[in-house]
């Protein structure tokens, strides 16, 4: 079955030209102007760009966290994705401690097979460390082809890992070829503030955002940033909020320091105040990092100017407001930490930074997309649009104005994050592996037709048998 897609403008994180694609099966066989090959069907894409399909390197899907679950799962999650241009989603797999770690990445092989509609592949939390885990990581790194960690410096009590396991997981991760994320907030000094708070009588969700400062999390991306020079490793910050950690990220990186960070749309265009809300909507806006102060967002679209900061990952972690939000309703710290962002992550980018001159459209697609596919072990099997790579492409109308809503959006939540915020471009059709998922609009994939991508080591291309370099 070949296709070919006429009259589109193909963008990917160094060019933008016209040229045809001609997909077989799941590849992309040519690129180029009258290429006289016989196809199937012809998609005519007069009037949009061709983007390579969406990374999104941050996703918490089925994950139990807080009391609850998270409402979105693989199939619910990866629909909304892929009506937002995503292709290919990266999720966390939690682990417990003393069990197995193959024992967890089973768990989320079985929650993802027969539900996820686009690719997906899993980072693999590390909580602690001692001989049966350091023994485990060789084989998860080479046979289940999950080639980056994730260790938690907040959530005391829950995920929160001591400064020992993180630096034994960058030494190990250096040593096997693994890239090491950070949940960089001070785990318990935010334990300490938070008690306070409760016990002065400080319940509202405002007080999520005032027991966890932007200094605190600023201290915590400095301690990784300085363990990963300590062992020579390498290092991704997830989910950068403030002015605080984008320095201790620059500062790590002008010194030669092989540290990377992510932030999230929320970010970009939600402040501090959000908490405020009365009759408890203020919940909606309660995740781990808190919103800021609206300076902050500045500093944060500049840091993805400059390429302080390189990707966004949606951070998706979707509650109800109503019955899972409000678990919380007399105290803060019992509301679930999280939000339904996976469906809009590319339309914000493309919006308040494309179209505002924030960023160029270029830099859209290697944010959204070819730098996650290449921290991530994926280039360039996904991440750009090539011959030879996967046929996951973004067909994409730069110009369609639309209002964000929970009554459009299609995740399974009962709220928006961004309910009422006016954008401009929207995906119009996705392709994932060479079908559709998403055509005109309409919902045309299939649960289960998405698969687990096993992933090449850090810094190299998706060629598993092979050592060659990729330049990050
Ligand atoms: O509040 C958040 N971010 N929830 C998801 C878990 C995490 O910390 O990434
Ligand atoms: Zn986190
Ligand atoms: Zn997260």
């Amino acid at each position: 079955m070949k296709k070919l897609i006429t009259n589109g403008t193909i963008v990917t994180a160094v060019d933008t030209y016209q040229a045809d694609i001609v997909i077989e099966n799941e590849k992309i066989i040519a690129i180029g102007s009258n290429l006289h090959i016989e196809v199937d069907e012809v998609i005519d894409a007069k009037g949009t760009y061709l983007f390579p399909g969406g990374i999104d390197p941050h996703t918490h899907l089925d994950m139990p966290f807080g009391g609850t679950v998270t409402k979105d799962d693989f199939e619910t999650g990866t629909i909304a994705a892929a009506f937002g241009g995503t292709t290919t989603v990266i999720d966390f797999c939690l682990t417990n401690k003393g069990e197995p770690l193959k024992k967890a990445i089973k768990t989320w092989h079985d929650k993802s097979e027969d539900k996820a509609v686009i690719d997906y592949s899993f980072h693999l939390m590390i909580g602690e460390i001692n001989e049966e885990v350091l023994e485990e990581l060789t084989s998860v790194i080479n046979d289940e082809g999950i080639t980056s960690f994730k260790v938690f410096m907040a959530y005391k009590d829950v995920f929160q890992a001591d400064d020992g396991t993180l630096y034994r997981t960058l030494e190990a991760a250096k040593e096997l070829g693994a890239l090491v994320m950070v949940h960089a907030e001070n785990g318990d000094v935010i334990d300490y503030l938070t008690k306070k708070a409760l016990a002065e009588g400080k319940t509202e969700p405002i007080y999520h955002a005032l027991t966890r400062p932007p200094e605190i999390e600023g201290e915590a991306t400095g301690r990784a940033a300085k363990l990963t020079e300590l062992t020579n490793s390498q290092l991704y910050v997830v989910h950068v909020s403030c002015q605080d950690a984008v320095e201790k990220i620059a500062e790590a990186r002008s010194k030669g320091i092989d540290v990377w960070g992510e932030t999230c749309p929320q970010y970009l265009v939600l402040d501090k105040t959000y908490l405020e809300k009365p009759n408890f909507e203020g919940a909606k806006y309660v995740w781990s990092p808190p919103l800021r102060e609206k300076h902050h967002q500045d500093v944060l679209w500049n840091a993805l100017k400059s390429g302080e900061l390189q990707t966004l990952g949606s951070d998706q972690c979707s509650f109800d407001f109503n019955g899972q939000k409000s678990l919380g309703k007399n105290d803060f710290t019992k509301i679930p930490n999280g939000g339904p962002m996976i469906e809009d992550r590319m339309s914000i980018l493309f919006s308040e930074g494309v179209k505002k001159d924030r960023i160029t459209l270029n830099q859209f697609v290697d944010i959204t997309s070819t730098r996650a596919a290449k921290l991530f072990g994926l280039f360039p099997q996904k991440g750009t649009i090539a011959v030879g790579s996967d046929a996951d492409i973004v067909i994409f109308d730069p110009n369609v104005e639309r209002t964000i809503s929970a009554e459009t959006h299609h995740m399974a939540v009962d709220y928006n994050a961004f309910e009422g915020m006016k954008v401009t471009g929207e995906p119009v059709s996705v392709l994932s592996k060479g079908e559709f998922v998403v055509r005109d609009k309409f919902f045309v994939g299939k649960a289960g037709k998405g698969k687990f991508i096993k992933r090449a080591k850090y810094g190299q291309y998706s060629i598993r048998d092979q050592e060659i370099k990729v330049p990050l």
